[in-house]
């Protein structure tokens, strides 16, 4: 039997990009579509959909696509065979949309009505919308309830957002067929874990946490923290913030309701932790995290900002059957974990291409001399041994005498020198031995095989499984950064 497969638009944007690996992981086809217009191109390839391929190992189908672009929203409609739809796709900078208004309105309406209108055509009734915390406007009373009034919202944005949502109550209520589920997000923030996937938009916005990041890297001197005299703890404004994996969970859990029996209509959910942090609680935390220092200028409270906005996630735990997972901490080192390994965010990913010298046959002996009965071995490794002697073939490193193996363990595993334990009963290479030496490992031993590996082979690893991802990413990011400081080992 076919696989639902479900359209993301925006699918190369922060959200649409992270729903994507919680959509495929969870056994959805995806088709994703996007006009680029904040997100990384590379010659019509979404780089951003790519790490998302990394991280699961499945294919996504990407079309570069305009939802402005009617006629091509209705072909897609006829190429593929879409179940159901999550629109991610719209402008999203308040203050932009303040200056751009025509361009906010005529993106994220027509956009949507285009998109809707296709489904109609194709039968396509399930659908899933972003939605913002932005269409309760200054909450009247917190936690606030998915039945807290909206509307009263004062930026162009948001009005995009609160009107799209009328349209889709009086969509649902003029044909039963239609199955809608908006979620209103509460502040999104964070990275996937693996470090491979995160926010990098092509316009510049404002949000809190990228910002404090910004500053954590010395990209500017300072957070501005606009108001100390809320009626809040510790004085500064709360907000609800929501790890973004979570609000990609959010959205398989609202997939699986609209494919449930259920007629829905319209029905809207609250996507927050139910919790509220102050940016104060933000900035304090994120330092411990990261063991980096954000200097913090004070200033007056903005027009038109709410003291504490906090939702209650009641209807979404009870009927969406979701919860989020992840707290600040994780929040915190996800975020840091993305920006230290992409600093420059998909645009210049910086990978070494080179070997490093350290180690060399030494491993190879360690792996190779190693009883390995007693280990349970998870696959083949490829390790490129880069030192300028090794043994004549790797049948008779096995052969190698035990104190060998001990004096070459020693250099291995330590990591530094030039690591060849016994030089003297090592003969010299040839051009042959110095190609790649294919050899089981246990998984015990990957830390000690990531240390001598090609970045680039580093890679291929973290591709085979969410447990050897966990063991060999740290070991890219640390070969990442040094590639960004300069002090990558040399090699072939
Ligand atoms: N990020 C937040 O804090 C937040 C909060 C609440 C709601 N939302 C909503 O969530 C959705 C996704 O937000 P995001 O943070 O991922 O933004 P994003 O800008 O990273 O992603 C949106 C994507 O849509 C694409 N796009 C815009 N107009 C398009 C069009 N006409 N045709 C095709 N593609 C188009 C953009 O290129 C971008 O890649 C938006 O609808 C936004 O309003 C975001």
């Amino acid at each position: 039997m076919r696989g639902k497969t479900v359209l993301v638009t925006g699918g190369a944007g922060y959200i649409g990009s992270h729903c994507c690996v919680d959509l495929i992981e969870a056994g959805y086809d995806v088709v994703a579509v996007d006009n680029f217009a904040n997100s990384v191109e590379n010659d019509g390839v979404a780089p951003s959909l790519k790490q998302v391929e990394r991280i699961t190992g499945k294919s996504v189908t990407f079309q570069k696509c305009d939802l402005l672009d009617r006629d091509s929203v209705i072909k897609l409609f006829k190429q593929h065979q879409i179940d159901c739809v999550i629109h991610t796709a719209a402008l999203k900078v308040i203050g932009d949309s303040m200056l751009l208004s025509l361009q906010y309105y005529n993106n994220n309406l027509i956009g949507t009505i285009n998109l809707l209108e296709a489904m109609e055509m194709a039968n396509c009734y399930d659908f899933v919308y972003s939605s913002s915390c932005t269409v309760y406007g200054d909450p009247e009373f917190v936690p606030i309830t998915e039945d807290h009034p909206t509307g009263n919202v004062k930026n162009v944005y948001g009005r995009t957002k609160y009107f799209i949502e009328e349209m889709l109550k009086d969509l649902s209520n003029s044909d039963p067929k239609w199955n809608i589920i908006s979620l209103r997000y509460f502040n999104p923030v964070s990275a996937h874990p693996s470090g491979l996937l995160g926010e990098d938009p092509t316009k510049e916005n404002h949000y809190v946490l990228p910002y404090i990041v910004s500053v954590a890297l010395g990209k500017k001197p300072h957070v501005t923290i606009f108001g100390r005299d809320y009626k809040t703890p510790d004085g500064t404004g709360v907000r609800d913030y929501i790890h973004i994996m979570d609000l990609a969970s959010g959205h398989v859990a609202a997939l699986k309701k609209l494919g449930g029996n259920e007629k829905l209509g319209f029905q809207a959910y609250n996507l927050g932790l139910g919790r509220g942090l102050s940016v104060l609680e933000l900035i304090k935390e994120f330092e411990k995290v990261t063991g980096t220092h954000v200097p913090i200028v004070y200033a007056e409270r903005r027009v038109g900002d709410a003291g504490a906005v906090i939702c209650s996630t009641k209807k979404a735990l009870s009927e969406l059957n979701w919860a989020p997972k992840y707290g600040l901490p994780e929040m915190c080192q996800d975020l840091w974990r993305w920006q230290t390994m992409f600093p420059n965010g998909y645009k210049t990913e910086k990978i070494s291409h080179e070997y490093l010298v350290v180690g060399g046959w030494n491993l190879v002996y360690f792996l190779n001399n190693k009883d390995w009965s007693q280990s349970q071995v998870t696959g083949n490794v490829s390790v490129i041994p880069s030192s300028s002697s090794s043994p004549s073939s790797v049948n008779e490193m096995a052969s190698s005498s035990s104190s060998a193996t001990n004096q070459a363990s020693g250099g291995g595993a330590a990591g530094g020198g030039d690591g060849d334990g016994n030089p003297n009963k090592q003969p010299q290479k040839t051009d042959e031995q110095s190609k790649q030496v294919v050899m089981p490992f246990p998984t015990h031993m990957l830390p000690e095989v990531c240390k001598f590996m090609p970045v680039e082979e580093l890679w291929k690893l973290a591709d085979v499984s969410s447990e050897w991802r966990t063991i060999v990413l740290p070991f890219i990011m640390e070969r990442t950064m040094n590639v960004d400081d300069g002090a990558a080992g040399g090699g072939p």
